[in-house]
């Protein structure tokens, strides 16, 4: 397949709905795998909060700070022509005030180049939202499991289950789009709940563990490439198995070193 190398903005997203035209999302930490996943015909790279988590290591997105997701964002921005470049706002950086929010996203657009924030609630943050998008800061919702509330949750977990959560996530969904969202995340959200939500907005939704019936699909990068080993949910499913590929080259690599191998003639300056 071909794709057009113009940069997609936020009203391509919504027109390639109308068309039914599905949304390929991937999220993406630095400006390496930027350049492939942009080479690839990727449309939307999420710069997302799992990276303080895939990359940094820790426990849950909650310790994530607003400067090390710029540090990433900008390095993706580097490497992208043609893809739309979406970057988390971190826990505690949107749900003080509005100005806080309206700052943060404002430098984090600015100092990064990417063309719209993440954030993550419905009701409590629709004037949040509201004012970001009427200040000219593109806004993407996320609905269902929203990690940064793993706590409140009682852990990552299937959102909108009952009749009731499940008519409290589309009145969300329906609020969200009215307030100037532009596309919506849906987490961990049953597959039929997740495709009348889809059906029922204008804006494109994008699914991980949300079943076939969202607009688009967004995975995390070093899961679908089988990186993160031990990472298996139901709805992943792995392209690659780049984790065994590096286990296998650096034992060859040190295998090499030890037995005096590597570097031969051909890797040697006379
Ligand atoms: O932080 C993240 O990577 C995300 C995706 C899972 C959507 O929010």
């Amino acid at each position: 397949m071909t794709v057009d190398a113009k940069p997609l903005t936020t009203l391509d997203l919504i027109r390639m709905k109308a068309e039914g035209k599905r949304i390929v999302s991937l999220t993406c930490y630095d400006a390496l795998h930027a350049r492939l996943l942009d080479a690839a015909g990727v449309d939307v790279v999420l710069v997302g909060d799992s990276v303080n988590q895939v990359v940094a290591g820790r426990e849950s997105t909650l310790s994530a700070t607003l400067d090390q997701m710029i540090y990433h964002g900008a390095a993706v921005r580097r490497g992208l022509a043609r893809a739309l470049l979406v970057i988390d706002l971190p826990f505690l950086t949107y749900q003080v005030s509005v100005e806080e929010a309206i700052r943060n996203a404002g430098r984090t657009l600015q100092e990064t180049g990417a063309q719209a924030v993440k954030r993550e609630g419905g009701a409590p943050m629709v004037r949040t939202v509201k004012a970001l998008v009427e200040r000219g800061i593109p806004v993407m919702g996320h609905l269902g499991l929203t990690p940064q509330s793993v706590h409140a949750l009682g852990g990552y977990r299937v959102q909108g289950r009952t009749p009731e959560s499940a008519e409290r996530l589309l009145a969300e969904a329906r609020l969200l789009e009215d307030a100037g969202a532009f596309g919506l995340v849906l987490e961990l959200v049953p597959a039929p709940l997740a495709e009348r939500i889809s059906h029922g907005l204008t804006i494109p939704t994008i699914g991980i563990g949300a079943g076939a019936g969202c607009d688009g699909q967004v995975l995390v990068l070093p899961d679908m490439l089988g990186l993160n080993t031990g990472f298996k949910p139901k709805f992943l499913k792995r392209y690659a198995e780049l984790g065994d590929a590096v286990r296998e080259a650096v034992g060859r690599y040190a295998a090499e070193v030890r037995e005096g191998r590597y570097p031969g003639p051909d890797q040697s300056f006379d």
